[in-house]
This record gives structure tokens, sequence and C-alpha cells, in this order.
């Protein structure tokens, strides 16, 4: 299609608009800045090493660590400051959460408060960052309660917690070979790619639907002992291939970027898991419940894919913490469906299962 015809993102938020005319605009300029936030950490991203943006973030104390015990690289510090940035102004917001702020951040006393909250992880996947692999900003937009929208008070970490169900708009940015912003506002999933000569988002990807059937699949199989036995029995019988009961052969794929996942899985199907192990029995899983989680879950759910813990959609997990960690399980209908199945199964019953107990390669 000639570039003429296309859609900017701009031009597709006013169309969507049209569908409430009594929308102030307020939600269309809020995303307009998060797209403008994105754009800024594309090139901080695609600068690298010229930018001196590469390795770890330091403070006084050296390497710093998030409320997550994660040490810091410098691309997440400046990304969460360009999403701040870019957003407090505008009077669009309540207040905001991070991956990278323990708590929330208000919205300071010079800028008007608005209804919408935004939750964002500024940079997913940054271990990759100075190995130059793909990386994405991921967000969720929630409303701010109504008492507190009208009193104005500071937000707090409840108003925060709410259902994935809850949420108004969700979407990523991604940082490949190039930029892309995909985006749900409750009406489907539409994928937009940056075009680097006009700096605009364009809709090249409309109405993406994740396919219902897969043979590929991504876990972390160096965690494997920690698994939980419906994972393990599902992992085994993918591995099984032809021979095994799903009778067809996979294949497997860990980016260690989980919003470059979510968007292969969007475009051709597929599964991601992260799920619940017992590596550490004071973390239920290893990604965020309400940057991670619920916005790539409302993408999947929105594309005909499915999110879930194993156990529970995704959308329908009552959050208890800003940084609540989830076991996360995503993308193709019938393999989320299956794997939820196996959880539903008497533990006895799975290791029964002869590929589990006899052939298993992932076998403790
Ligand atoms: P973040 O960079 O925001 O902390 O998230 C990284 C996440 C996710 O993107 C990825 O799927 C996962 O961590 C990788 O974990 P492993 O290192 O265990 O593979
Ligand atoms: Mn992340
Ligand atoms: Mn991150």
């Amino acid at each position: 299609m000639p570039l003429s015809h296309r859609s900017t993102l701009t031009q597709f938020l006013i169309e969507e608009r049209r569908r409430f005319p009594s929308a102030s605009g307020d939600f269309n300029a809020l995303i307009l800045d998060v797209a403008l936030a994105c754009k800024a950490i594309a090139r901080a991203v695609a600068l690298g090493e010229l930018g001196g943006t590469l390795g770890n973030h330091t403070g006084e104390n050296g390497d710093t660590v998030n409320v997550q015990g994660e040490t810091q690289k410098k691309l997440d510090v400046l990304s969460n400051e360009v999403f701040i940035r870019r957003t407090e102004w505008a009077g669009h917001l309540g207040g905001m959460a991070s991956e990278e702020m323990d708590l929330p951040y208000q919205i300071p006393a010079q800028y008007p408060r608005g209804k919408y909250l935004l939750v964002f992880d500024p940079l997913d996947g940054s271990s990759n960052i100075d190995v130059n692999v793909s990386v994405g900003s991921i967000f969720s937009v929630l409303r701010v309660p109504k008492e507190a929208e009208k009193s104005g008070r500071d937000v707090t970490e409840t108003d925060f917690l709410q259902l994935g169900a809850q949420q108004v708009a969700a979407g990523y940015a991604l940082y490949g070979p190039t930029t892309m912003l995909v985006l749900t506002v409750g009406d489907g999933v539409n994928g937009f790619t940056l075009d680097p000569n006009l700096g605009e988002f364009m809709l090249t990807h409309p109405k993406i639907r994740v396919p219902e059937e897969t043979h590929e699949f991504a876990i972390n199989a160096s965690n494997s002992r920690f698994w939980e036995p419906p994972v393990k029995r599902y992992v085994d019988e993918c591995l099984a291939g032809k021979t095994g009961v799903r009778a067809k052969d996979f294949n497997m794929r860990w980016i260690a970027s989980m919003v470059a996942e979510a968007h292969r899985i969007l475009m051709r199907g597929g599964v991601f898991m992260y799920p619940r192990d017992t590596k550490d029995l004071s973390k239920p899983g290893r990604l965020r419940l309400l940057y991670e989680a619920n916005p790539i879950g409302m993408l999947m759910e929105q594309a005909g894919g499915r999110a879930s813990t194993g156990r529970q959609a995704m959308l329908s997990v009552q959050p208890t913490s800003l940084h609540q960690r989830v076991g996360l399980v995503f993308g193709s209908k019938n393999e989320v469906e299956r794997l939820e199945r196996y959880h539903t199964e008497p533990v006895e019953e799975v290791l029964s299962n002869p590929l589990f107990a006899e052939r298993s390669l992932f076998r403790e």
C-alpha cells in the first residue's frame, strides 16, 4: 500500500474516538504522549554505545538496584524518565507506576491532574540491551478511582490495584529492526510501524489476530527442575513431537525479552510460559502483574488469544501490590487452555502419564 494511503496513529485514534462523541480527547492525547516517549526511547536504544547509554546505571554507592532487587541499566532509568517527562505535564494523568519506581509517582503540583493512571515497564528485556537484542516498553492505562479524581488527592498504591479487565488500553513499543507500537483500546489490536523519515507511527498491521493453533513454544528451560508437574507435562509432550501424544513436532524460542516474544506470538502464534515455579518460593513467578502480565494479557485477549496464570484468567487476578509477581502463560488459545486443563488434573494422573514418567527429557 502506498505510504500516502496509510493511517497515522493520530488519524487512527481520532477515527476510533468518533465512536464516543462525548470523549474529551484526553485519552488520545495521552496515547500520543506515550507514543512520543517510545520514539525518544527508540532513538536512545538505536544509538547504543554511540549514545553512551549502554551498561549499568550507577549512583553514589555503585550500581543501582530497583525495588525488585534487579540491577538497573542506564537505559532502564533513562526510559523511565522519558515516560514521566513526556506524560506528566498535560493534565491527563492522576499518577503513574513503573517497574523502576518503588512507589506511585505523583503528578507535580504545577501540573493539572487528570482521570487516567499510567502503569509501565519502561524497558522490558533490558538484560538484552548490551548485546543488541530487541527490547521494548510496555504500558497499561487505568482510570483514577472516581473519588480520587474528584478530590484531586495524591494517588495511593491501592488506586492501582485494579483487575486487568478494567484496563482502558494497553500496548507496547518494540525496538527491533523496526520500531513498532502495538495498541489495544478495547476494540481489537492494531500495529503501527515507525516511519523514520516522517517520525510517525503508520498503521501497518490492522486487526491483529493470534492463530489458535501453533507448534511453537517459549520457555526458559534452564528452570525445568523447578517447574510444577503440569508445566513439565506440557513441555515434555511438546518435545516428544510427532511420536508423542501431540503427534506433531514443535519448535522452541527464547529471546528473554517478553515483549519481543509477545510480538512474535501476535504475528504468527505460539505460547509463552514463565510459570510459577519452586525456584524461590517467595516469588510467585518472575514477571510482574500490573505492567507486564496485564497489558500483554489484554492484548492477547483482544487479538483472540489467551493469557492466564495457568490456574486463572490473567485479567481476573485481583492485584494485592504494585510490584506483585505472577505466573504467566499467554498466546494461542488452544495451547493456553490445554495448559490450564493440565493444572486442573490431579497430580497423580500427571505423574502416571507414561510419557512423563519414562521418556521425560526433564525428569528429575
Ligand atoms: P525486565 O527487563 O523488564 O526486568 O524484564 C525481563 C523479563 C522478560 O522480558 C523476560 O521474558 C524475562 O525477564 C527473562 O527472564 P530470564 O532471564 O529468566 O530468561
Ligand atoms: Mn520487563
Ligand atoms: Mn523493565
